[in-house]
């Protein structure tokens, strides 16, 4: 699809109070019928991903979890260069932010892309290389447990360990996906990217758990950055 036709899907759409709880009456029971698409919702934005296409097309809500937005609201904007105005309430643009800092750092490997394309309604559009969660790359969507040992050898594990006391950094506590996403992230990447990321991940990112981190191919990737304050 090219970007007009992507942008034509919403053009029937009211996004002003849209958040997760109002995504059917307010804009999936609007979209084409031969559309073919799967949805997600998390806190912030509604994903739409196309059956056909190798991108998700991201639209954040207005207001936060749900929290219906008031109209006589008056977010302030922020710009990022070649881009028009955007939204704070917009965590799609705050990602590209980070990721604008992310680039300076050279760790914006790690983040997944958004792509601004326009707006339709008031409603500023984004699309994302499509990815594969966590949860699914694993197959490990209810439990909150996962084993790293099923996966990586003791080896490994040991490794990424080692490079992790060496970052001096201590967000992971006992969460065994992320452990292991880790454990990814560092065989990927090599150990010195590895601490660099840890690094930027404790500074600019606090809401990493297994549907927000996934990965392209065996490309260990962050697909949502933004930061969740709901
Ligand atoms: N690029 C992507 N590829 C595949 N699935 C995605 C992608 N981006 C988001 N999703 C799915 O949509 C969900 C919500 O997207 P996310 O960016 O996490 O929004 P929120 O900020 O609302 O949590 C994700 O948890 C994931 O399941
Ligand atoms: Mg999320």
């Amino acid at each position: 699809m090219d970007v007009d036709k992507i942008l034509d899907l919403f053009k029937k759409c009211d996004f002003t109070h849209t958040n997760c709880d109002t995504v059917d009456e307010d804009v999936l029971n609007y979209l084409p019928k031969e559309f073919d698409y799967d949805w997600r919702t998390g806190a912030s934005k509604l994903v739409l991903i196309p059956c056909e296409e190798n991108y998700v097309i991201k639209l954040p809500f207005k207001g936060n979890y749900h929290y219906f937005y008031d109209e006589n609201e008056q977010f302030k904007t922020f710009s990022i260069p070649g881009l028009p105005a955007l939204h704070e309430f917009d965590h799609c643009a705050e990602e590209l932010k980070l990721y604008h800092i992310a680039s300076k750092y050279h760790t914006s490997q790690i983040l997944l892309k958004n792509i601004y394309i326009g707006e339709v309604n008031e409603e500023p559009v984004y699309i994302q290389q499509k990815a594969v969660t966590f949860n699914e790359y694993y197959d490990s969507g209810d439990e909150d447990y996962f084993d790293n040992e099923s996966v990586h050898t003791q080896e490994e594990i040991e490794s990424m360990e080692k490079s992790y006391e060496k970052s001096n950094v201590y967000f992971v506590g006992d969460n065994s996906k992320l452990d292991t996403w880790l454990t990814d992230v560092h065989k990927y990447y090599g150990e010195k990217q590895f601490i660099k990321f840890l690094q930027f991940i404790d500074s600019y990112i606090n809401d990493l758990h297994s549907e927000n981190i996934g990965y392209i191919g065996d490309r260990p990737v962050i697909i949502d950055y933004a930061s969740f304050y709901g």
